[in-house]
């Protein structure tokens, strides 16, 4: 590919922002999807956890549901919760966009996103670090988003796992090679430890949708609050 000649520049590759409000102030939720958006997110990530999938307990439909009339962006919803499936049309009530899951919490992952289809949402299933990639075999047709762990779910603020970056270039590969034999666009979102000092790599690993929730909300007093934050971010993510 060339990217140097001076008459056809090389496009600025999409990157969208997912802050997660999982380290949003909880008592202030309105207001902090508000400042988001206005800030220039392109996802609200809404992360739920049931204290078993997950070591953690957090927010449910009810919560999804308050925040819809604060925001027009999508409603990114991860849920790492087992089971999957009787939650999903309670969070497509809710006002959910895209949902996710994890394919080890469906007894049958092809039904349980048929059904987030079903429900006119976008559907995703999530891996886990130690999640291989094969669970991607037989569903790429129906997948819109993949989303990669790199860190293992339950906490805000966790360390990158590094080989995360080699697991993104190979579902990349296989999107790229999916989308040659016709299929449709799928989004590659990583989530976890995404910081303004990491973000080119990860992005150059190939993925275009990065959740944020630590670098985005718990930023020391940063400077031009999130809407600096999220420049600092897409500036990072793209150096010059
Ligand atoms: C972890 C969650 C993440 C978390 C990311 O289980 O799925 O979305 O909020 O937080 P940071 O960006 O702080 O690692
Ligand atoms: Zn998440």
């Amino acid at each position: 590919m060339s990217s140097s000649s001076s008459s056809s520049p090389t496009p600025t590759p999409i990157l969208r922002l997912a802050p997660s409000i999982l380290s949003a102030d909880f008592a202030r939720l309105g207001e902090e999807v508000r400042a988001i958006q206005a800030a220039g997110a392109d996802l609200v990530h809404f992360d739920v956890m049931d204290n078993h999938y997950v070591p953690n307990l957090t927010i449910g439909p009810l919560v999804c549901e308050a925040i819809r009339p604060h925001v027009t962006i999508p409603i990114d919803v991860h849920l790492m919760v087992e089971p999957v499936d009787s939650l999903i049309p309670l969070f497509a009530k809710a006002g959910a966009n895209i949902i996710t899951f994890h394919p080890e919490a469906s007894k049958h992952v092809d039904r349980t996103l048929q059904l987030i289809k079903e429900h006119g949402c976008k559907a995703g299933l999530v891996l886990n670090p130690a999640t291989s990639v094969e669970w991607l075999d037989h569903v790429m047709d129906k997948l819109d988003i993949i989303l990669l762990m790199s860190v293992n779910p339950g906490f805000g603020g966790q360390k990158f796992i590094p080989s995360t970056l080699a697991k993104l270039r190979t579902v990349r590969q296989r999107i790229a090679a999916h989308q040659a034999q016709g299929g449709q666009p799928i989004w590659l979102e990583v989530d976890g430890g995404v910081k303004i000092d990491n973000i080119a790599e990860i992005v150059s690993a190939g993925a275009d949708t990065c959740v944020a929730g630590s670098a985005v909300f718990s930023a020391p007093d940063p400077e031009g609050g999130y809407h600096g934050v999220m420049q600092a971010l897409r500036r990072a993510a793209h150096p010059a």
